[in-house]
């Protein structure tokens, strides 16, 4: 099957820990298992994936900027405390012309209020926070419906 096109999937800091970090708000899947899943459907559906994890902000956007040049069409991100905090990564997501979808497994809304804002919201496309894992599937299923 040929590749319908490249999507990047992003895991800030501290999301290595899914599984043992608070898993009462972040629930019990590890990291590895959601990239499981979302490797599966990106198969099944014929899409190459990467996903990649850092507690490096730096990582992070170097990771975007590869993104720029490797035909990747969608990013999806989920930049966990760095949402809050970083110009950066919203700098570097301004430089990628594909599509943004940031993902958020909590309801952040819900949250403590500087969980409020994200400076990574000015560039997403889409937004998705509060349904644990099955958020990073919904966004994986919007870019594949849309790009039919
Ligand atoms: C998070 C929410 C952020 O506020 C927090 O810093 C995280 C994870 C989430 O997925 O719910 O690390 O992005």
């Amino acid at each position: 099957m040929m590749s319908a096109g490249k999507v990047l999937v992003l895991h800030g800091p501290n999301l290595n820990l899914l599984g043992t970090r608070q898993p009462e708000i972040y629930g019990y899947e590890t990291l590895e298992d959601i990239n499981n899943g979302l490797y599966e459907k990106a198969a099944v559906n014929g899409w190459d994936i990467e996903c990649r994890q850092s507690n490096h902000e730096g990582e992070l956007i170097d990771a975007i900027h590869a993104a720029r040049q490797d035909g990747t069409v969608a990013i999806i991100i989920n930049p966990a405390a760095y949402t809050h905090t970083s110009v950066a990564i919203l700098d570097a997501l301004n430089t990628f012309e594909g599509k943004v979808i940031e993902v958020h497994l909590s309801n952040v809304h819900k949250r403590e209020s500087f969980r409020h804002h994200s400076y990574v919201s000015l560039r997403a496309d889409g937004v998705i926070a509060g349904l644990g894992s099955q958020g990073y599937h919904a966004a994986l299923d919007a870019l594949i419906k849309t790009a039919e």
